[in-house]
């Protein structure tokens, strides 16, 4: 059965923790599945774990789109939630039309948004029109360039002080959940208490509501860049990589195909046709 909005304030309350996990096609999604994740996140992180994109700026509402229906046909029965790429919620009005693409073509559960205080107008707007919304707030990739590159937000006092407002607003404007991301674990812990809606960490410790990671990165997928708050929980890459070059040795050692491989006819027709 596909989890609810209220199942997840649910595990809050009760100290059940949220294991959220990213997924981008079908194949993925239903390993998602399978494994009992409570919420898939179609992220726009898909621009560079999947289309090999150096950031998440170039992702298009048709990217997002395409990918999440994909998901939905692997994985029916899990909650998904799709990222909203850049630029497709710099209104009110442009942000309640996306959003509702991504719910009524893709098939996701929730929309998730990078901003803070100054985007509470367009999250109350989206949640208003009857569509699930969850934050993200701390290292915010779609804004990184302004942010100053890929690193920890909130370290100091003053951007500690914001993360905090910027958590209120959002719970305030009505979301089911933030991501807190690359944040320290005592600002995330301090938001997770004083707010009443599920905080969901990457690289902000393990006092959150929940967890995500990227499943191209927690499965070794390629080494391209690590994060520090990545755990590797498999090598996906090696094995890949050692089953093809398997399959290029046999090809060219003519060790496969085999004859269990092959489709044969009876001897009659070989004979008829070819003498
Ligand atoms: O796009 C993404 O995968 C994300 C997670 C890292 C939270 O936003
Ligand atoms: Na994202």
């Amino acid at each position: 059965m596909r989890k609810t909005v209220p199942y997840f304030f649910q595990m809050k309350a009760e100290q059940e923790r949220i294991a959220m996990l990213t997924a981008y096609d079908y194949p993925m999604a239903h390993w998602a599945e399978e494994a009992n994740v409570d919420m898939i996140l179609v992220g726009d992180s898909l621009g560079m774990v999947v289309l090999g994109y150096d950031s998440t700026v170039p992702v298009t509402m048709a990217d997002m789109i395409h990918h999440t229906k994909a998901v939905r046909r692997g994985a029916p029965e899990t909650f998904v939630v799709v990222d909203m790429p850049f630029m497709s919620y710099p209104t009110v009005d442009i942000a309640l039309s996306n959003a509702g693409r991504l719910i009524q073509e893709g098939g996701a559960d929730a929309v998730k948004l990078e901003g803070g205080e100054s985007y509470a107008p367009i999250i109350k707007a989206i949640t208003q029109a009857g569509i699930p919304v969850v934050g993200h707030i701390g290292l915010t990739p779609q804004t990184a360039t302004q942010l100053g590159g890929f690193k920890v937000q909130g370290r100091d006092f003053e951007t500690a002080k914001q993360l905090m407002c910027d958590a209120h607003a959002l719970e305030e404007a009505g979301v089911m959940g933030i991501t807190l991301e690359a944040i320290p674990a005592e600002v995330a812990k301090r938001i997770t208490q004083e707010v009443t809606v599920p905080t969901i960490g990457i690289g902000a410790g393990k006092e959150c509501d929940g967890q995500v990671l990227v499943i191209h990165d927690m499965l070794g997928m390629f080494d391209r860049f690590k994060p520090k708050f990545v755990k590797t929980y498999a090598d996906i890459k090696s094995i890949a990589v050692d089953g093809i070059r398997q399959y290029v040795t046999e090809v060219k050692g003519q060790s496969f195909p085999g004859s269990e491989h092959e489709f044969s006819m009876s001897k009659e027709v070989v004979e008829k046709l070819y003498g």
